[in-house]
């Protein structure tokens, strides 16, 4: 493989201008939009808050390799959320006031059993566990997440996916009068949808998540439910999710649709498979100095290499 360099300061687009450039992408195809807002583009690495900002209280939590949890207040003032905003320390102030109670999901296609919960309900039928993850970003940064939530196979289950499922959708809200990314990006095919095959779906890291660092999911990352699925570039994992559907398919989504050749369906987090326009092979960890290796399927590899025997990975990035 290729390594290509990290883009050079000089090289990123500051937010400005891409909304001054904004008519031109009314006007541009999907194509020239991805190109000039390529998902995750590497803008700006640094967090929110230095280190030193770390609460005690927040890297009490560990990840199985023994990594200490991001701090809160980084995890929740950097954010990738296209929806509201693509500056990511501007996407907690935008995302203050976005309604996310009540909220109903639905879980449907072919299964047995659609089912239609609101967020309550589906608390009280599924109660939360804690799973520290890691979430590595495509752009290159990484953190140490404690989230609380259900893993995905409980609510699939329920639901019984009938023999020809194969693949699973998902859905964000569709909301643009409170989503200005949703307006102001207009040859992105929102609302923004994700997809997993049913197997990768069903392993038992595959988590949807209702809160973090113990408390309910802030709308920045996510509010109120939000696939997290660890060993995947952190875009497969959707925010606000309102529709769960088994397909025979493989579905479109969102960033392998604006952006093919950037962005696979299976997009593995893999440190020998560069991205087209700079390399995987390190990361950096908000609140740390420096950058540490990518591990393969970040980190979890013992558990998830089984789902692609015989794959090549190369191919299917
Ligand atoms: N979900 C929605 N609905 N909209 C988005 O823009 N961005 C994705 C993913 N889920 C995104 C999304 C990307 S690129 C990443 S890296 C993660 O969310 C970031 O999650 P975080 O902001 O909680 O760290």
């Amino acid at each position: 493989m290729t390594a290509y360099p990290q883009p050079r300061p000089s090289e990123i687009t500051p937010e400005h201008v891409y909304l001054s450039r904004r008519d031109f992408l009314k006007a541009a195809g999907v194509a020239s939009a991805a190109a000039l807002l390529a998902a995750c583009a590497p803008r700006g690495l640094q967090p929110g808050r230095p280190t030193d900002a770390a609460a005690p209280a927040d890297t009490a939590w560990r990840d199985e390799r023994g990594d200490p949890a991001t701090p809160y207040e980084v995890v929740t003032t950097y954010n990738n959320y296209y929806e509201f905003s693509t500056d990511k320390q501007a996407v907690a102030e935008r995302a203050r006031d976005f309604p996310t109670d009540p909220w109903t999901i639905t879980i449907g296609g072919l299964v047995h059993e659609p089912l239609t919960l609101g967020l309550e309900d589906l608390l009280r039928r599924f109660p939360p566990e804690e799973r520290v993850y890691r979430l590595r970003c495509v752009e290159g940064w990484s953190a140490v997440i404690p989230w609380m939530g259900v893993p995905l196979a409980a609510l699939l289950k329920a639901a019984q996916p009938k023999a020809e499922a194969r693949f699973v959708r998902f859905v964000a809200v569709h909301d643009p009068e409170r989503m200005p990314g949703q307006r102001n990006y207009q040859t992105f095919p929102w609302p923004y949808t994700e997809g997993l095959r049913l197997d990768e779906a069903m392993h038992d890291l595959t988590f949807m998540a209702t809160g973090l660092y113990g408390k309910p999911l802030p709308v920045q990352s996510g509010a109120p439910l939000r696939l997290v699925v660890p060993w995947k570039y952190g875009f497969k994992s959707i925010k606000a999710v309102v529709r769960i559907e088994l397909v025979a398919e493989q579905p479109a989504t969102l960033w392998n649709t604006v952006a093919p050749h950037e962005y696979g369906f299976y997009a593995n987090v893999n440190p020998q498979v560069d991205h087209p326009r700079w390399s995987q092979a390190t990361e950096r960890r908000l609140g740390e100095r420096g950058r540490r290796p990518t591990l393969m399927f970040n980190g979890y590899e013992a558990q998830v290499a089984g789902l692609y025997a015989g794959m090549d990975l190369e191919v299917n990035y």
